[in-house]
């Protein structure tokens, strides 16, 4: 029986459609697309689905450290930080995860602000 919200969500393939839509929202974004320019976003959207998946209790873990190293040259303010939080939440609420997975990953996304904020 399905038990981690991963499993619930329907594995990688799942949760890397959820994160390809979340950074369609994020390049639609005013605010947001300057730090995605010249990134390679499929690369991107595969690191990000680890993370997602080790948030929902799937295999992988992408480590504090490794998230300071990626973010500490794009001078994150906390403002985008919050912005970038909170569409990732819309992002899991449309694609259908139950309330209390989409607040567990947003809990756990905001635990790291210290890791990628580093405009204050
Ligand atoms: C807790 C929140 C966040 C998490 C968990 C996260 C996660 C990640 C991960 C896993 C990577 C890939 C790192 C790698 O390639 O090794 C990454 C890269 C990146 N993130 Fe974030 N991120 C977060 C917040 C943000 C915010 C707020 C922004 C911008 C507003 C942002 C912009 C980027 C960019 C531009 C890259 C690509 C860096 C590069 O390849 O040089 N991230 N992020």
């Amino acid at each position: 029986m399905a038990t981690t919200i991963f499993e619930r969500a329907g594995g990688f393939s799942a949760v890397r459609k959820i994160v390809a839509d979340f950074y369609d929202r994020l390049l639609d974004d005013v605010t947001l697309q300057k730090y995605f320019a010249n990134i390679d976003m499929a690369r991107l959207i595969d690191h990000q689905t680890q993370f997602v998946s080790s948030m929902m209790g799937g295999p992988g873990e992408v480590s504090n450290d490794s998230l300071r190293k990626a973010h500490e040259r794009l001078n994150i303010n906390k403002a985008d930080f919050i912005k970038l939080a909170g569409i990732l939440r819309d992002t899991l609420e449309d694609h259908g995860l139950p309330d209390e997975a989409v607040q567990h990953i947003y809990d756990a996304v905001m635990a790291r602000e210290t890791f990628i904020v580093s405009k204050k």
